[in-house]
């Protein structure tokens, strides 16, 4: 089944820094209960707008990607999830941890990998999708509703 979501916005970041102000931008957008899915290969810039969004939600941590971390939790001015679903084998994986859970509670959440997650990503979620143009360039597309594949 491929359920495309509603295309919102399409963008160019150029830099580390121009994808953080985008996720800054993006935060304003988002309320307790938001869900963002990234999705976009090695390297892509997740962490990166994840920090950005971090920083727009007012976070003051810096956001960092443990490699064994899968969830990990920031105070903003709302609670913050940063998800990491790059070691998880699906979504039973991550409901065994407890990930209904945060993404249903009162905070926002960000998935990283949320490819990895088809059936844990809400109709409601924005879908952000990021491609590696060249080395600082990437294509930044900005959707509404989950997509599977
Ligand atoms: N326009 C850009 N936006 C974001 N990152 C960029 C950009 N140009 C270059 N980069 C570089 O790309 C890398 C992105 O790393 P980041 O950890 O954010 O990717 P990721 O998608 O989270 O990777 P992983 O799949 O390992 O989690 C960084 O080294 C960053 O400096
Ligand atoms: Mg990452």
């Amino acid at each position: 089944m491929i359920r495309r979501g509603n295309s919102l916005a399409d963008s160019i970041s150029s830099s580390p820094e121009e994808t953080i102000a985008l996720g800054e931008g993006i935060a304003a957008l988002l309320q307790r209960g938001s869900i963002v899915a990234l999705r976009g290969g090695l390297g892509a810039g997740k962490t990166c707008l994840t920090k950005g969004i971090a920083r727009g939600l007012g976070v003051s941590e810096e956001v960092t990607s443990p490699t064994y971390t899968i969830i990990s939790e920031y105070q903003g001015k709302v609670p913050f999830y940063h998800i990491d679903a790059y070691r998880l084998q699906g979504d039973d994986d991550f409901i065994a941890l407890g990930g209904e859970e945060v993404l249903y509670g009162a905070g926002v959440s960000v998935i990283e990998w949320s490819e990895r997650l088809p059936h844990s990503i809400p109709e409601h979620a924005l879908v952000i999708e990021i491609e590696i143009i060249e080395q600082d360039r990437r294509k930044i597309h900005i959707a509404q509703g989950a997509v599977e594949e």
